[in-house]
């Protein structure tokens, strides 16, 4: 009998040793990872110049408090800042994704004055209280966490934005490509049109970059895309390759005072050391152009293969919507050709490789997608079976 409390759905497969985009069992299968742990791994597993960083911190010093000078929490706000294209933007540190949301939520409402937020549809923040409440699903949310501060929008809607954003609006919170929702990239009009609303009402602009950001998608935001600049942007996965740490960057125009945010554990000498290490390997070994053209490749073999209803993304962010439940596609993916991969809803494959996905890795995918598809296509019920132009045939 298990002592854990019982959340998670898992495949009995435990993972003990991982290098780069590959893991291995505990009876030494190998295993391909086109998943990254949902988006964490983006430098890939066990990196050498990784592991030396946080071996080395860990020998000095782990952990004291935020009460003591900590350069390290320095050094990565102005090497992100410069990576990023943000560099007169400040950074707040803490620990995971949904309380980098929190506090860019608590920053909005303590510099407006206001309450109420959009959200949009669909989209998912986290699950502490603010992060949960700003997120399109109930099945997350408590009695506890509802309160009537929200309204949701339909996502990429110029049109309900533009009438929904008035000045009575605290934040606007937005993922720049909709992740847990299915892959849904926003739109530039859409993202402009919320920037343009936001600027006329004095609401705050919140870009949610916590599974989209850190180059997943072949710049280092998605947003940099449609040439907007938000007021805060909330970031985590990514940004310690497995290493819990979080982050709001933050606009010049916000002003700071003692114990308006605040943290234990954020910013600590660990998670920093991770951080610097990440944005280092990224930089020296240019992940970000390589997720742009992985990305592509990727992209280019799955249009080739066809037989889904829709292929949505943007780099290493990449959703296959197909006709029918993807769960037995992706249990033949990982128990018959050793691939992770993820989903989002019920008919979306979902990949987020490390940013360092190689050519081979890619192939291993591509080759084991086109096999099974074509077996999928015979067994699949036929009234929904799939042309290979990926329409469907009904
Ligand atoms: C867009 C987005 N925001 C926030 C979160 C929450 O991050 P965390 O699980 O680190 O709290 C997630 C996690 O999947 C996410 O995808």
């Amino acid at each position: 009998m298990s002592h854990l409390f019982d959340v998670y759905p898992i495949y009995d497969i435990e993972p003990v040793k991982a290098l780069g985009s590959y893991l291995w069992d505990k009876n030494g299968t190998k295993y391909t990872d086109l998943y990254g742990g949902h988006a964490v791994i983006s430098v890939g597993h066990s990196h050498p110049y990784y592991i030396e960083m946080l071996s080395k911190q860990m020998n000095a010093i782990s952990f004291y408090s935020n009460s003591v000078r900590i350069s390290l929490q320095e050094e990565l706000a102005e090497k992100l800042g410069e990576l990023s294209g943000y560099p007169d933007y400040k950074l707040f540190l803490c620990n995971s994704g949904a309380e980098a949301n929190e506090n860019a939520l608590k920053l909005a409402s303590f510099h407006t004055g206001r309450t109420k937020v959009i959200a949009f549809k669909n989209g998912f923040h986290g699950r502490t209280a603010g992060a949960v409440a700003v997120t399109d699903n109930p099945a997350i949310v408590a009695p506890i966490n509802y309160n009537h501060h929200v309204t949701f929008l339909p996502y990429n809607d110029v049109e309900a934005a533009e009438n929904g954003i008035d000045d009575e609006v605290c934040a606007v919170i937005v993922e720049g490509v909709q992740g847990v929702g299915g892959i849904h990239v926003a739109t530039d009009e859409f993202l402009q049109a919320l920037r343009r609303k936001c600027d006329e009402t004095g609401a705050v602009l919140i870009l949610d970059s916590v599974q989209c950001g850190y180059g997943r998608t072949g710049k280092f935001f998605s947003h940099q895309f449609s040439g907007i600049h938000p007021d805060l942007m909330t970031m985590a996965k990514g940004m310690g390759n497995g290493f819990p740490i979080g982050g709001v960057l933050i606009s010049p125009k916000f002003k700071a005072s003692y114990g308006l945010l605040g943290t234990t554990f954020g910013g600590n000498h660990l998670a920093c050391a991770a951080g610097v290490a990440v944005r280092d390997i990224m930089k020296n070994e240019n992940l970000i152009d390589n997720a742009a053209r992985m990305g592509e490749y990727l992209m280019e073999g799955i249009r080739r293969i066809g037989g889904y209803k829709e292929l949505r993304g943007r780099g290493l962010m990449i959703g296959i919507e197909y006709n029918f439940p993807v769960k037995d596609l992706r249990n033949r993916l990982l128990f018959d050709h050793k691939l992770f991969t993820g989903v989002a809803g019920a008919n979306t494959l979902r990949l987020l490789p490390s940013l360092a996905l190689g050519q081979e890795e890619a192939d291993a995918f591509l080759e084991a997608l086109e096999k099974e598809s074509s077996d999928l296509k015979e067994t699949v019920n036929p009234s929904l079976r799939l042309r290979s132009d990926g329409a469907t045939r009904r």
